[in-house]
């Protein structure tokens, strides 16, 4: 029998007699911290490649500038829309800035569905049932007839031209609706508004979730520098130094870049660390060969990830008998929220367990088990990965400024590093091993989507008509 051959695994979960075969599946996913320094190595010529002026345009790490350089001085104010696209919910927001006292007050927000295939129809079809669930929201408000500004978090790739102005590179995560690529995103909101006619909206500035996020921890901490989420998607932004931004004019000073840290690997530079799972996840995916590093890390495919390999262990007569169920043979059916139940310290393995009945399975208690081994293995590899490319970006902060040390703050936003329940510890062991010299404070955004967007814009309508120069450090009150 398969448990005859037998070595012991000690994790932080469960004392385990392994079958030898289980073991085999999961030791790719068992990331050295020397291969770890070889990624952030591979990771830290990428973040080079993105920046460089001729070099940028076939690099997978994108390096996008986002035109984000100066403080709010405190004048700011106002009422503020904002929309939130590209998390884990499609949200409304009414965000008041105010003046002197530097808050900003989210007011209300509501939060709109977005059908599968509405995520995957014509981009004409999406931007009216924004335009739609905006009139919705500020019927519910009684705001309709006012030309409120608004912000939009848009967490895809885009190349921000001006702030009002962000061409889509490429849909990622669940979605890809036609004719957006290519194409003004601020332009195809505004038609959809124009289509309906019934209300108006002021100035628009864009903004990517990382950016919102850095921003909103600013007010907490002023050493916040970096920006990075970990949730249906994955991505960081940083403070780079203008003159290293070859495509941008200017010598002094820093700006704040969008890396797109999830495309990396995107040129098959991560193939030794991809394993068959990835590459199936990869292929079945929506957007094959777009990405690979934030396949291999975020909350749309960890689960997916844990799937595959336990139809794969079943198959192999190492789990459950050998006998699979529907819903364990259904894409997508195990979420990756159940990791976060079933790698829990406390009541872990009775989660386990009745998740494992809820799918229609058959287990004993090596199963179960085996079921948190496997689930602790592949989020174990996400968390060090992204303490990998973190760290790469920490250390190009510290090397930037030609510091022997330096201390800096990450805000931090998404619901895979929030509530998964060893991720964050496990990322910070991984930058702690790799960026010996940065003394990184991690800070939780508190909704850095929604009253980060609605900053930017009181920001950008200040400087209206000046070029954007925005490092916001302010106050965030939450009513
Ligand atoms: C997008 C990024 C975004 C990240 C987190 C990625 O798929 O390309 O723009 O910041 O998800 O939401």
């Amino acid at each position: 029998s398969p448990t005859s051959q037998i070595t012991h695994r000690k994790t932080n979960l469960v004392r385990v007699a392994l079958p030898l075969q289980v073991q085999e599946y999961l030791e790719p996913f068992h990331l050295s911290v020397e291969k770890l320094r070889e990624v952030s190595a591979r990771l830290r010529k990428d973040l080079v490649r993105g920046l460089g002026k001729h070099s940028h345009h076939k690099a997978p790490v994108k390096m996008l500038p986002t035109f984000v350089r100066a403080t709010p001085d405190g004048t700011e104010k106002g009422d503020f829309l904002a929309l939130d696209l590209g998390g884990t919910n499609f949200r409304v927001l009414h965000v008041r800035v105010v003046e002197e006292e530097q808050k900003v007050l989210k007011m209300d927000s509501q939060i709109c569905a977005i059908p599968k295939e509405m995520m995957l129809g014509p981009g004409v079809q999406l931007f009216d049932h924004i335009a739609a669930c905006l009139n919705d929201f500020l019927v519910s408000q009684n705001l309709k007839g006012q030309t409120l500004p608004l912000g939009f978090t848009f967490s895809f790739p885009c190349e921000q031209k001006e702030i009002d102005k962000s061409i889509l590179i490429r849909w990622t995560k669940g979605f890809n609706c036609s004719g957006v690529e290519g194409e003004d995103v601020v332009k195809l909101l505004k038609e959809a508004i124009h289509r309906r006619g019934d209300y108006d909206i002021g100035s628009v500035a864009m903004v990517n979730d990382t950016v919102g996020t850095m921003m909103s921890c600013g007010y907490r901490d002023q050493s916040c520098e970096i920006g990075m989420i970990i949730g249906t998607g994955t991505n960081a932004c940083y403070m780079e130094e203008i003159k290293n931004v070859r495509r941008v004019e200017g010598e002094d000073g820093r700006m704040c870049i969008n890396t797109e840290w999830g495309g990396f690997g995107d040129d098959g530079c991560l193939k030794d660390i991809r394993t068959e799972f990835d590459v199936v996840v990869d292929e079945t995916s929506i957007n094959p060969g777009i990405h690979n590093f934030e396949k291999m890390i975020s909350g749309m495919y960890l689960g997916e990830i844990v799937r595959l390999l336990l139809v794969r262990l079943t198959e192999n007569k190492l789990l459950f008998e050998g006998r699979t169920s529907e819903a364990l043979l259904t894409p997508d059916a195990f979420e990756t929220k159940f990791m976060s139940e079933i790698e829990e310290r406390d009541g872990g393995l009775e989660n386990t367990q009745n998740i494992l009945t809820e799918l229609g399975l058959k287990w004993d208690s090596v199963d179960s088990r085996i079921v948190r081994l496997v689930c602790n293995a592949v989020s174990s590899r996400s968390a060090r990965l992204c303490g990998a490319a973190l760290a790469t970006l920490a250390n190009r902060i510290r090397v930037n400024r030609r510091l022997d040390h330096l201390k800096t703050t990450v805000g931090v936003d998404g619901t895979v590093y929030k509530k998964h329940p060893n991720f964050s510890e496990e990322l910070r062991a991984t930058v702690r091993l790799l960026a010996p010299d940065c003394d990184i404070t991690f800070l939780v955004s508190e909704d850095g989507s929604g009253k980060g967007a609605a900053m930017v814009t009181a920001v950008a309508q200040r400087l209206a008509h000046q070029t954007l120069e925005i490092y916001c450090f302010f106050r965030v009150c939450t009513l």
